[in-house]
């Protein structure tokens, strides 16, 4: 082959391989860069699809996490507000405990929990093992207390050898705490098709889910919501653009957000920004419970949060997109 016939064979090569390429939607193979690109320059990045855990400290957790005994009257454990087969919530607007009490706030999801860098929804405890103490003595949640509970579980033999073979001292309030912490660290959604996505599988999604991706980005609520867990990595008022709370009515103390932790005006009514991956099976949404859908709680951001009303073409995108947010939990998988 002449030297200009083999340039013209190159060329129409390429001509070929790029259509084909693009009638597949998928040129991870030819793009080789375009998986790392996206991986870099996406403000969105995925779950990890390996976990580094003690399998053993999971596994006493994963008991502990559904152990009616962390309650006063043994009728409620973290499963009870926080069902794993169903978002890792409880479906309420705000969470019922012992003795039927209603609670104060919208419970969150425990999925991916351990990508947050606080935890509740102002934020008060640093770390997911700071977090468990506070349900098993809220009167409205456990109503217990560590004495209580380490007496509950101490008496059971089973226990005692269950801890006695991972920790040394035994049954602890610490233990029983980080071993909770380790199963919680279990409970990763991954493989969502959005982070199939983000991977370089250009054609897992719809052309209507990544039109309600770029809205999403060009709107601006990638401006709070962004990174591991779509959310969780910042503090924003709710209300940023126009007072949520004056619309809403009936303001209550547990509106008050960071207010209440750090006594500074300026963090009244400021939250964490919430995670929104698995958000289509976590309804009613807000720390008020107060949106019962998820089209509800878009439009309410768009307006509150960035001063724009969305058209309905414009929510229902949005909610394509967060619906490719889902991901996927085994109980007793990894
Ligand atoms: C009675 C219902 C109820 C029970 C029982 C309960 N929770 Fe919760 N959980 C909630 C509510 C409501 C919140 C939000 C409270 C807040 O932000 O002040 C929450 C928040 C959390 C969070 C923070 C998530 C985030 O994104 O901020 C974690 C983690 C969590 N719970 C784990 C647990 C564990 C572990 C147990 C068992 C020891 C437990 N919960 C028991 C209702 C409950
Ligand atoms: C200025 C920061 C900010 C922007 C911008 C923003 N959000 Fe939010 N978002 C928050 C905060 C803070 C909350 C928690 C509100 C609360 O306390 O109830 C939240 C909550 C949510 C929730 C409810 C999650 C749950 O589990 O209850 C959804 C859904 C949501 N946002 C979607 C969006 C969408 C879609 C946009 C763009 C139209 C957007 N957000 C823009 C800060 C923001």
């Amino acid at each position: 082959m002449s030297n200009e016939a083999y340039k013209l064979f190159n060329a129409i090569t390429l001509i070929v391989m790029t259509a084909i390429c693009l009638a597949l939607e998928s040129c991870a193979s030819i793009a080789a860069g375009s998986q790392s690109d996206r991986l870099r320059s996406e403000p969105i990045k995925p779950l990890p699809l390996k976990l580094n855990l003690d399998e053993s400290k999971v596994e006493l957790g994963r008991e502990l996490f559904h152990e009616t005994r962390l309650s006063k009257d043994n009728t409620v454990s973290c499963v009870s507000c926080h069902d794993l087969d169903n978002g890792g919530g409880d479906q309420r607007v705000h969470s019922i405990g012992i003795y039927n009490r209603l609670g104060k706030f919208n419970a969150p999801t425990v999925f991916n929990s351990g990508f947050n860098f606080k935890q509740f929804w102002d934020g008060r405890a640093n770390s997911l093992e700071e977090q468990v103490a506070v349900p098993i003595h809220n009167p409205d949640e456990m109503g217990s207390n560590w004495n209580e509970v380490v007496a509950k579980l101490s008496a059971s033999t089973d226990y005692q050898r269950k801890f006695r073979s991972i920790y040394a001292d035994g049954i602890q309030a610490e233990n029983i705490a980080d071993a909770i912490s380790e199963f919680e660290r279990s409970l990763v959604t991954p493989n969502s098709r959005f982070d199939q996505y983000l991977r370089g599988d250009e054609s897992v999604l719809t052309e209507d889910e990544l039109r309600g991706y770029r809205k999403f980005k060009e709107f601006g609520c990638v401006s709070c919501h962004q990174g591991i867990n779509v959310g969780g990595n910042m503090y924003e008022t709710l209300g940023a653009m126009f007072n949520y709370f004056e619309a809403r009515g009936n303001i209550t103390k547990s509106d008050y957000g960071r207010y209440n932790v750090t006594g500074r005006e300026q963090d009244r009514y400021v939250f964490k920004v919430p995670g929104l991956r698995n958000v289509a099976l976590t309804a009613p949404y807000f720390h008020d419970g107060s949106a019962e859908k998820l089209e509800d709680a878009v439009a309410i951001m768009a307006e509150f949060q960035l001063g724009i009303w969305l058209e309905p073409k414009d929510v229902s995108d949005i909610v394509l997109f967060l619906n490719t947010l889902t991901g996927e939990y085994e109980e007793g998988g990894k």
